[in-house]
């Protein structure tokens, strides 16, 4: 399973570069980003830092717009991935893109017969929003198990982001549920690195080794 970091920030992607496979922003993602920038330089800035599908959305809102807009946006960088909303303007113009060999990614989607449309459309993506659906009292992660059913047995080459991630659970049970990548926010990221036992274990392997160098005296 892939993880993609879902941010815009240049600090953060720089701090977990190590560890993502792609970056996935979103216009409130954006907008977070306060320094007046140029969004095509700041993209571009992102493409440097990582070597993997950057996924960037369109505001347009009619298919031969939202294609436009798309072809400008994949001049930036061959990793440019194309966000675009779950609808019937949207999947018109992934449809296009996709034979124009642009990539594509279906967002705000929250249902598994909206996920399987995205595939027809022929999406390189499609996202599936598990949090903003826990909020509402579904659970999420249903839809995510239900869509890989769907997309396994009808051999779909559309991959299945898990988008919207809330906490380290949701990634562990996206993982389970065979999702293909997870977009995950750098706060519940920094999570799946910690463990008490992890801290309580280091300290007392730091403080034993300390206590050694002291009784070994000089010379250690
Ligand atoms: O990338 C979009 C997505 O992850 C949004 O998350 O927390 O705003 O529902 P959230």
């Amino acid at each position: 399973m892939k993880i993609f970091l879902d941010t815009a920030n240049i600090k953060e992607i720089l701090q977990y570069a190590f560890v993502i496979d792609g970056v996935t922003t979103n216009p409130t993602l954006m907008s977070q980003e306060k320094t007046g920038y140029n969004i095509r330089e700041h993209i571009a800035e992102i493409a440097r830092i990582v070597n993997g599908p950057i996924s960037v959305e369109t505001m347009s809102q009619t298919a031969p717009e939202i294609v436009r807009e798309a072809e400008e946006l994949a001049t930036i960088s061959p990793n440019v991935v194309i966000k675009i909303p779950m609808n019937e303007a949207g999947l018109q113009a992934a449809k296009i893109l996709s034979a124009k060999k642009i990539k594509t990614n279906v967002t705000l989607i929250f249902s598994a017969n909206q996920a399987f449309l995205a595939a027809k459309a022929g999406a390189t993506y499609a996202s599936i929003f598990v949090g903003r659906l826990d909020d509402i009292g579904h659970d999420g992660i249903d839809v995510v198990r239900d869509t890989i059913e769907i997309y396994r047995q009808h051999d779909f080459s559309t991959e299945l982001i898990t988008a919207s991630v809330r906490h380290p659970l949701h990634v562990i049970n996206a993982a389970k549920a065979g999702s293909h990548v997870i977009t995950i926010p750098p706060k519940v990221l920094s999570l799946m690195f910690r463990h008490n036992l992890t801290d309580a274990g280091l300290k007392k392997f730091c403080d034993d080794w300390a206590q050694l160098a002291k009784n070994q005296g000089p010379g250690l």
